[in-house]
């Protein structure tokens, strides 16, 4: 019997990966502690459990104090946490894995909770009607201040340092989180972006912050180390709401990232059923293979199979797996000796410590 498709081996770019089986970033909210820093004790041995990926792709890292939205989560922005993320990529190197790190900014999903009672920052001040995810529990979110466009210049500097900071901590790359409805998806929504300077009021302008972040990072690490995530059919999650002009301003973007020999475009098929929406794609890797000539990453609900055909039908080179990567750190052996799957415990996924996090174990040599 030939191979598994998810279990070829790739050229990412130059970085050789064993297989096509990649960890999806998840938030874990375990960084409680007073810097936000990762340890080798806690995600250190999380994402080293893990190690048999193609590639891990980090939880959403904070490139700076604006950027945060939820609990505990780790950011990438001061020495200290750079010193912590330099141990988690050594037993991620140690024990034989590759790892890029996701690079965060939530922009209005925050709360003023986290900012000693200011205004979280967003292209526009309206109000996303969610919740945020607060140390006091959950609240609702409120209506944020409008970016200046120095704030707007400072943050595509925070990308910046950050990218700098993940080179330092010897990452193997980084991935822009610009997808689930955060800053970068923000801008790119003309739903949530109402702006009618440079950063707004065409397509092209709502996504202009977006190309300035990748020109400034590629002046600080190598462009074909650097991911994009993007999600292009959200609709009613975390604020965001399609409407006739959110398709078209993903194909003009993810054809712009044509201009860049980036690392890889990570997609995510809708996380809800679209079928009805009537701007809404219904199926993300079909419609952009075509579109975009550099690797893709598929996410959203793959199994074993529906992963192995997505790769064999040619419309995506690697799948990202997320909640079941929460409960089987073995899951590409899994998937080699056709070993069920463990399922995973929602109640832990945001909870501090080990439990739910260091303790699901293997169930393959
Ligand atoms: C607990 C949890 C945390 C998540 N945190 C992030 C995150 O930090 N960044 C991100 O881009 N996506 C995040 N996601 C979304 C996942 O990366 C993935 O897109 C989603 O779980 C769908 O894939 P799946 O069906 O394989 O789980 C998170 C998902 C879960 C379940």
């Amino acid at each position: 019997m030939s191979k598994q498709a998810l279990l070829q081996s790739f050229d990412l770019n130059g970085l050789q990966l064993p297989n096509r089986v990649v960890m999806a970033p998840m938030t874990r909210s375990r960084a409680n502690n007073p810097e936000n820093m990762p340890t080798a004790e806690l995600q250190g041995k999380y994402y080293a459990q893990r190690a048999g990926a193609g590639l891990i792709i980090t939880e959403g890292a904070q490139v700076s104090p604006h950027a945060v939205g939820y609990i505990n989560t780790p950011g990438i922005y001061t020495q200290e946490q750079v010193k912590g993320w330099k141990e988690v990529t050594k037993e991620v190197h140690d024990a034989g894995g590759r790892i890029f790190i996701q690079l965060w900014h939530v922009g209005r999903i925050s709360h003023p909770d986290f900012h000693n009672g200011e205004l979280p920052l967003a292209p526009s001040a309206i109000n996303p009607e969610v919740q945020s995810f607060t140390p006091d529990g959950l609240k609702d979110t409120v209506t944020p201040k409008a970016m200046s466009v120095e704030e707007i210049k400072q943050t595509i500097q925070d990308f910046k340092t950050s990218a700098k900071n993940a080179m330092d901590a010897s990452f193997d790359g980084v991935e822009i989180h610009s997808s689930n409805g955060y800053l970068f998806h923000q801008f790119f929504s003309a739903t949530s972006n109402h702006r009618s300077d440079a950063y707004g009021g065409t397509k092209e302008k709502r996504a202009k912050i977006l190309f300035e972040v990748i020109e400034a990072m590629k002046e600080v690490m190598p462009e074909n180390k650097i991911g994009m995530r993007l999600n292009p059919s959200l609709h009613g999650i975390f604020g965001m709401t399609m409407d006739e002009e959110t398709i078209p301003t993903f194909d003009y973007i993810i054809g712009k990232l044509n201009d860049y020999d980036l690392a890889y475009l990570h997609l995510s098929e809708p996380f809800s059923d679209v079928s009805d929406i009537p701007y809404a794609e219904t199926e993300i890797a079909k419609r952009y293979r075509p579109i975009y000539n550099g690797n893709i990453i598929i996410n959203g609900g793959f199994d074993q199979e529906k992963g192995n055909k997505v790769i064999e039908e040619g419309d995506a080179d690697m799948v990202a797996y997320g909640k079941p990567y929460v409960s089987n750190p073995d899951l590409v052996k899994r998937f080699e000796q056709n070993v069920s799957l463990t399922d995973w415990d929602k109640d832990t996924f945001y909870t501090p410590g080990k439990k739910g996090f260091l303790d699901y174990e293997k169930k393959t040599a």
